[in-house]
């Protein structure tokens, strides 16, 4: 019996795996397989349960009921000490490296706990050159972590998994961090670890992912299993049902706009310095006509941050000049933009999106509340307000009881929705939006990007500015890279690929 199971090469099972959180059922009656060799997509959105299902897989949170049987054996996790011994390896979405310590350092700790005196560095140290040569995981073992790029810590975690015997790896979400270059290097190190039968589980909420690299996948939706497939016979569309549960437009219908080189919103030889006063901004320049979307592209940390809020009206300018349709706005503090015809979504939704104990009519009208039709001498129309916030929780679908819930309750892309309200519907002449669809479904990006685009058509200059390279060349007419400060390079969006915009991201470095 015991060889029979051995040859069907399944080395994992999770089986009616449920995890109730005192708020939440993380996971619903859940089971899995894993095949020895196999590289297993795990596909959800996101609180789809996918790191909780995982998690307990790793011994870091208990099941509330289920079995989970490695290489056929009922295995009982009680810490990641437990995964750890039974062959597991996990890379979370945070790392967990120390950063003052090399990467051999950081590799061996923890292996022997309160025998660090007697740990063979040297050997060590071999053991941890082989194994990444062996891989591709090229990273220099005597290196401290902190001077090492996110793509290279990540290396650090995969190695730290091998060194300790897994045979079984699990991913949470691996390529988020990446730029294309490194996801590609990823892969390759993913497909050689298959080679040595190897078994992975990578976690993604990103279909070209799971076409790119899964021979199967699970689909999580809401806690529940919703599917299983053989990857190479789901299309991307069929996926995405699965995923949100409904169909998804999954590539817009963007038709080129021919714009007039009007003026729209200009930035003219931008000089701005970042909080420990170094240079963030350059010298930047950039124009944005009505009707374009004009993104930026670049790996997070090149001046995106600075470069918002500049343009928002929070940071101040050492040098140059911000012009709205010719009208120099330089000086003007957050409120007067807003009145010149300036929007904007901002990354961070909660440090200047929104008021979040405040209710959602507040927020959606927020920078109204000061005008006509709302005031009335000195007292708020409160069943005006209502009106108008009422109809625009209706036009964007946001999904709350009432306008009077605090937006603190509402999930994250309806928090979002409330702050596209707002912003669209002022009608702007400009609109900055960064990072958009951050941490959202599918279905929330979908409507998020239409929306934006209807602006576009609405002849609004809009700035997008992004770290997803795909949100990048999905919407924009123009893209230009920012890299350190400067924008280095412009691109027609129709003429080039993800490789070569990531090349000049990266300053040209890696190629
Ligand atoms: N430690 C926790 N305590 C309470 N609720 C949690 C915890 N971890 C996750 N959850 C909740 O469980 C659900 C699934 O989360 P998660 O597994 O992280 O989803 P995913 O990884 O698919 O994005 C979410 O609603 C989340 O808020
Ligand atoms: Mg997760």
């Amino acid at each position: 019996m015991e060889r029979e199971k051995r040859k069907d090469g399944i080395c994992l099972r999770m089986e009616n795996i449920s995890k109730q959180f005192p708020k939440v059922l993380a996971n619903e009656n859940i089971s899995i397989y894993l095949k020895r060799g196999e590289i297993l997509a795990l596909l959800g959105e996101n609180g789809a349960g996918k790191s909780t299902l995982m998690n307990i897989l790793y011994g870091l949170y208990r099941p509330t009921c289920g079995q989970i049987y490695i290489n056929n054996h009922e295995a009982t996790l009680l810490s990641p000490k437990d995964a750890i011994s039974l062959g597991l390896g996990m890379v979370h979405q945070h790392f967990m490296l120390i950063e003052n310590l090399t990467v051999t350092e950081n590799i061996v700790l923890g292996m022997e706990p309160g025998s660090w005196g007697f740990i063979d560095f040297k050997k060590a140290r071999k053991i941890v050159k082989e194994l990444s040569e062996q891989y591709h995981l090229f990273v220099d073992p005597d290196a401290k972590i902190e001077g090492l790029s996110v793509g290279q810590q990540q290396r650090v975690e995969i190695l730290k998994a091998l060194y300790r015997k897994a045979t079984i790896l699990i991913l949470d979400e691996p390529t988020a961090v990446l730029t294309p270059q490194e996801v590609d290097g990823l892969f390759v190190v993913m497909r050689s670890l298959q080679e040595r039968k190897v078994s992975i589980i990578i976690i993604t909420h990103k279909l070209e992912e799971v076409k790119a690299i899964s021979g199967r996948v699970y689909i999580l939706r809401r806690g529940k299993l919703a599917g299983e497939r053989v990857t190479k016979d789901i299309s991307k569309a069929e996926l995405a049902h699965l995923m949100v549960g409904r169909d998804v437009v999954l590539t817009l219908n963007k038709e080129n706009r021919i714009t007039e080189k009007k003026p729209g919103f200009t930035l003219q030889n931008l000089f701005v310095k970042n909080d420990n006063g170094v240079t963030a901004l350059n010298n930047l320049s950039l124009e944005v006509c009505p009707g374009e979307i004009v993104g930026i592209a670049g790996v997070a940390g090149n001046g995106q941050k600075e470069l918002e809020e500049v343009l928002i009206g929070i940071r101040r300018i050492e040098k140059g000049n911000i012009l709205l349709t010719g009208k120099n706005i330089s000086r003007y503090g957050v409120k007067k933009r807003i009145q010149s015809g300036l929007s904007y979504v901002p990354s961070d939704r909660y440090r200047y999106g929104l008021f979040l104990s405040m209710k959602v009519s507040e927020n959606i009208l927020a920078s109204s509340l000061d005008r006509k039709p709302y005031v009335n001498g000195i007292n708020l129309r409160l069943r005006v307000i209502n009106r108008r916030s009422e109809e625009l929780v209706t036009m964007y679908g946001i999904k709350t009881p009432s306008v009077h819930e605090p937006v603190s309750n509402l999930s994250g892309g309806n928090q979002q929705k409330v702050i596209l309200a707002r912003e669209f519907s002022r009608e702007p002449v400009v609109l900055v939006v960064s990072q958009p669809t951050r941490g959202l479904d599918v279905g929330a990006i979908e409507f998020i990007h239409s929306e934006i685009l209807k602006m576009r058509d609405r002849d609004t200059a809009v700035l997008l500015i992004s770290m997803e390279l795909e949100e990048i060349f999905a919407l924009s007419d123009r893209i230009l890279v920012l890299y350190e400060g400067s924008i280095v390079k412009e691109f027609d969006p129709g003429k080039t690929s993800h490789k070569e915009v990531g090349y000049y991201m990266t300053g040209g470095g890696e190629r």
